[in-house]
């Protein structure tokens, strides 16, 4: 690049400075996966706390019942996420907490206030609070009466979100309809792996669309409420390669891609479920009434991107609803979860999300890593490789950025070591490590780095 135009050329350290003044730096988290505070203050039961007193479900046997106990420590945690010298915090609003059963006339005013003073706690520490209103853990009230399978919880979503946003809204200007619904979906549903554990394809399509016309009703329910309202959603993406230059690998590629990335990005960006997917259905298409597809495009102001790894995908006839397979491909760096680091992925799906649907601000909602940490006897955790997986991310937004991408901001994944999902306590994906015993905190090396970068006092060289 012309080392005399725009801002300085990738091969150099970068600084927080050569990012846009206004650039959004936060820590993500998620209300199942870090609060604790299972049966606190009227909360009732969310499909999470069932799925994990179910036997055999979760990998370690654990539960999110204590998790990072934030419920009763948060103004720790909000002056961590301040000290690491964020602008922003993302969190979630645990729906059971606010309606025990998923609906009523009247909210519960002591979850309503635990928010209330979590969000007042971020805006002291100058962090803009982004509040998820759906992180996965539905009232079990709801699942009892189909959950997203009855259209009736569509209804109920949007009712909440109109009470959260009512209570809120003075405060909080931020918000993400829901997280990941392809996860939502499809491993809730499909694959059985997450809350509530089902197994059916047919349903899980049906689940999607109901979570995409929640997303769009909610947008003028949360604007009505919240005067200066950004509204989004955040997708988990993954960019999408045919594992050779074949042409079966190829088309195979598209179809993969058509159910993981399009089936969420074209309905949103206003094109309709893609029609070279919905072909593959027949009896598994979602049914879908009148005037659902123009509620689902309703316009967002941001769209929020979770970025964790690529797939390459191969033709496998007769496998699978699309058929195609995901490939192992060898000699690849990965995390200790198995999934492959790859920063230029980032670059390529910023990209193409810009090009194909041209939201007009992206955000990195989520990206980390997790790595087998050691808690040294002096209380250090050297955790190298989550750093260099995070400097070089930034690294790739930033390249991202020179490339015209508008992206505005950058949430890591996570402030806290917390409950990963089916996986329990066993994958720690924290800046910050939680000693689950004793609830101490400790940054990691990384989280240093993290701070040092957002205080200037770092680059991400690499
Ligand atoms: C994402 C989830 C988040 C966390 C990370 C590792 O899919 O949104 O809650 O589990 O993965």
């Amino acid at each position: 690049m012309n080392e005399t135009a725009g801002p300085r050329p990738q091969a150099l350290a970068l600084t927080r400075g050569d990012f846009p003044s206004d650039f959004t730096w936060g820590c993500s988290t998620s209300s199942y996966q870090i609060e604790g505070a299972a049966h606190a203050d009227g909360k009732g039961e969310s499909i999470w706390d069932r799925f994990c007193a179910t036997p055999g479900r979760i990998r370690d046997g654990s539960s999110g019942a204590v998790a990072c106990d934030h419920y009763h420590r948060w103004p720790q945690d909000v002056q961590l996420a301040h000290s690491l010298g964020c602008n922003a915090y993302r969190f979630s609003i645990a729906w059971p907490r606010i309606f025990a059963t998923g609906r009523g006339l009247q909210p519960n005013a002591k979850g309503l206030d635990f928010y209330s003073r979590l969000v007042d706690g971020l805006l002291e520490q100058g962090l803009q609070p982004w509040a998820t209103l759906y992180h996965w853990d539905l009232p079990q009230a709801l699942q009892d009466d189909g959950g997203w399978l009855n259209r009736g919880t569509v209804a109920a979503f949007v009712d909440y979100c109109g009470a959260v946003s009512h209570h809120l809204g003075d405060r909080v200007k931020h918000w993400i309809t829901h997280n990941e619904p392809w996860c939502a979906a499809f491993l809730g549903h499909h694959w059985g792996v997450h809350a509530p554990g089902l197994r059916s394809f047919a349903s899980a399509l049906q689940v999607c669309h109901h979570l995409l016309l929640s997303h769009g009703l909610a947008v003028p329910a949360l604007r009505a409420q919240c005067s200066g309202a950004r509204v989004g959603i955040t997708l988990s993406l993954h960019p999408t390669s045919p594992a050779s230059s074949g042409a079966a690998d190829t088309a195979a590629a598209h179809r993969h891609d058509g159910l993981r990335n399009r089936w969420f990005l074209d309905p949103l960006y206003g094109r309709g479920y893609p029609q070279d997917v919905q072909a593959l259905l027949g009896q598994a298409a979602p049914q879908v009434a009148p005037g659902d597809m123009a509620a689902i495009a309703a316009h967002t102001d941001f769209l929020g991107i979770n970025y964790y790894f690529p797939e390459r995908v191969a033709d496998a006839p007769g496998q699978g609803e699309m058929q195609a397979q995901v490939v192992e491909v060898e000699g690849v760096e990965r995390t200790a979860f198995g999934w492959e680091v790859a920063p230029e992925g980032l670059v390529h799906l910023l990209q193409r999300v810009h090009q194909d649907y041209g939201p007009a601000e992206i955000h990195i909602t989520e990206n980390g890593s997790t790595y087998d940490d050691v808690l040294l006897p002096d209380g250090s955790i050297h955790d190298e490789l989550r750093r260099s997986y995070l400097q070089r991310h930034l690294a790739a937004a930033h390249r991202a950025l020179l490339q015209g991408v508008p992206l505005k901001g950058y949430f890591a994944w996570s402030l806290l070591d917390n409950f990963e999902w089916a996986e329990g306590y066993a994958r720690r994906f924290g800046l910050t490590h939680v000693d689950f015993a004793t609830q101490q905190r400790t940054l990691k090396a990384s989280g240093h780095w993290y701070r040092q970068f957002l205080t200037g006092a770092a680059t991400a060289a690499f």
